[in-house]
């Protein structure tokens, strides 16, 4: 009964504290809830109504009230046939310190009634931006975001509230554009020490990683997360995200030091990703370059990926994706997966990652999967990967477990029309890894043409490794892949789950 009492007392207490914050500027950020839903939403809210109030900073003319005007600077909007809307215009400092995120919505709501409009943000400025939502539902499109100047990420826990899985996110939209040469940095640091992150999952391929001199400790995830003493909500926003969007391009911009992901596109359709880089330490836990998932016709070209974990991570749902031109290092590598976790389905298909350089990472190109999992990986093509001083250049595990144990289970995502061409380069631990599922073997894996050189490092070495990988080997083959089972599964273990993709 008393804690009942506490509990509506308590919640009274936050509901006058809601509607006292709703008046404070970031108080938006600190109500909303682990949800990106709920961020969405309040962010989005927020963003309306501030559409109708005072966001023309400091030129004079401003919006109407119901009807809501187009602001207009004073320096002529057009340029090159599009409308400019520039964030200095609707009262950004660009000092570093001052709170800019309204003079960004105020910026974004005026450009979100405009075809083919350019928000600019302008170059040697740096703008201080909490979590905020460019809602598009019922924006124009082709929107082009200019930046030229830098975002930073606020680093007081009170702006993050108990934790949003986004900082900056981009949703609903048709034909948006980020380009220019500015930065967006995530101030990660902060997040990466702060809390004792006991939801952050470790590297399952660490355990292949033995140093061969035990006295040059290898650091444990663990030693990344002590220092500070929690401070920093435990779930970490990805920098960037577009959620539900149609032929989206970022391109020319960094993203750098995120809490977690870099960039991440979810549900789009249409996306390019060019001449574009990532840049954060190789001990930030869980900085994912690119993440993608549930998206569609996928090109990412030109970029240079530097980061703590997967370059790029290709998740569930995604198909027709094209991964060319790449330098990846530090970093985990370019992964698929992991899939099928908590008994999912998972389907991924028509995957590319050609012309790739990756220097110093754990992995080069892996698929992972969770046992229990259901639904297929098919048609993947690897090929011209050069690797040095990479750890694992070849890897497939369906055995993935990113916590101290994980139960034996049947079922399993099936893989198949797997191909690996022209991988080249040295390696520190092992060269393949191929770990197949005894219930639904991996077939049609093809390797053609592998030259991989053992660096003789700190590190305790293996042999290839295989175990229920059938497919074919085309010489040149360096180290030799005896393993690998030429041919097909006996038809007993033919994998039976394809069609459910
Ligand atoms: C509206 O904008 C003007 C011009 O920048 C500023 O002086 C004023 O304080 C603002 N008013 C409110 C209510 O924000
Ligand atoms: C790449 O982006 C930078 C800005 O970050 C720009 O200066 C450069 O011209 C771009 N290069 C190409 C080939 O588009
Ligand atoms: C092991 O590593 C430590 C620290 O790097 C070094 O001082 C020591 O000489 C190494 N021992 C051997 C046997 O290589
Ligand atoms: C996206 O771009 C493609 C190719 O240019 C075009 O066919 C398609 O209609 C576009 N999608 C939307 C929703 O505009
Ligand atoms: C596979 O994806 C590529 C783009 O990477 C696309 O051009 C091709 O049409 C797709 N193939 C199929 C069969 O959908
Ligand atoms: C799972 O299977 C492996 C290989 O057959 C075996 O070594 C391991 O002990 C099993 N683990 C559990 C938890 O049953």
């Amino acid at each position: 009964m008393g804690g009942f009492h506490l509990k509506s007392i308590t919640f009274t207490i936050v509901i006058v504290l809601l509607m006292w914050c709703s008046a404070v500027e970031f108080c938006n950020a600190n109500r909303v809830g682990k949800h990106w839903r709920q961020s969405r939403n309040s962010a989005a809210s927020l963003s309306k109504k501030k559409s109708k109030g005072n966001h023309s900073g400091h030129h004079s003319s401003s919006s109407g009230k119901q009807k809501p005007k187009i602001p207009q600077p004073k320096t002529p909007p057009k340029q090159g046939g599009s409308t400019v809307f520039n964030v200095m215009d609707f009262g950004a400092k660009g000092d570093g310190k001052s709170d800019d995120t309204k003079a960004f919505q105020a910026a974004w709501a005026a450009a979100c009634k405009i075809e083919a409009s350019t928000i600019n943000v302008p170059a040697t400025y740096v703008f201080l931006v909490g979590p905020i939502s460019f809602s598009g539902p019922y924006c124009q499109h082709d929107i082009v975001f200019q930046l030229d100047g830098t975002i930073v990420a606020p680093t007081g826990s009170s702006h993050w509230g108990s934790g949003l899985l986004q900082w900056l996110e981009f949703t609903k939209l048709v034909g948006l554009t980020i380009k220019g040469s500015g930065t967006i940095d995530g101030n990660g640091a902060v997040w990466w020490k702060s809390v004792p992150y006991d939801n952050d999952p470790f590297d399952d391929q660490a355990k292949l990683i033995f140093p061969t001199n035990l006295t040059f400790e290898q650091k444990p995830p663990t030693s990344v997360r002590s220092s500070l003493g929690g401070k920093m909500p435990s779930i970490k926003p990805t920098a960037l995200r577009f959620y539900g969007s149609f032929n989206v391009t970022v391109t020319g911009i960094t993203i750098q030091n995120s809490p977690q992901c870099h960039l991440k596109f979810d549900n789009c359709i249409g996306v390019t990703v060019y001449n574009f880089s990532v840049s954060s330490p190789a001990d930030s836990p869980n900085t994912d370059g690119i993440h993608l998932q549930n998206s569609k016709d996928v090109l990412i070209r030109s970029s240079s990926l530097a980061c703590g974990d997967d370059c790029v991570s290709i998740q569930t749902g995604c198909t027709n994706v094209y991964i060319h031109n790449i330098n990846c290092g530090p970093g985990h590598g370019i992964s698929i997966g992991g899939l099928g976790k908590d008994n999912t389905k998972a389907c991924v298909s028509n995957i590319t990652v050609r012309d790739v350089m990756m220097h110093n990472t754990m992995n080069g190109v892996r698929i992972k999967t969770w046992q229990g999992g259901s639904g297929s990986v098919q048609g993947v093509q690897f090929s011209n990967i050069q690797v040095s001083e990479v750890q694992l250049p070849i890897v497939i595990d369906q055995f993935y477990c990113d916590k101290s144990t994980c139960k034996n289970q049947s079922s399993a995502v099936a893989l198949s029309g797997i191909n690996y061409e022209n991988i080249r380069g040295t390696y520190t631990v092992k060269p393949v890894h191929l770990a197949c599922s005894d219930h639904m073997p991996c077939t049609d894996v093809t390797l053609t043409n592998i030259q991989l050189k053992a660096q003789l490092e700190r590190y305790h070495m293996y042999n290839p490794f295989c175990w229920q990988t059938f497919g074919q080997l085309f010489s040149p083959m360096i180290p030799p892949v005896e393993c690998l089972q030429v041919g097909k599964p006996s038809s007993n273990k033919i994998q039976g789950d394809h069609d459910s993709c």
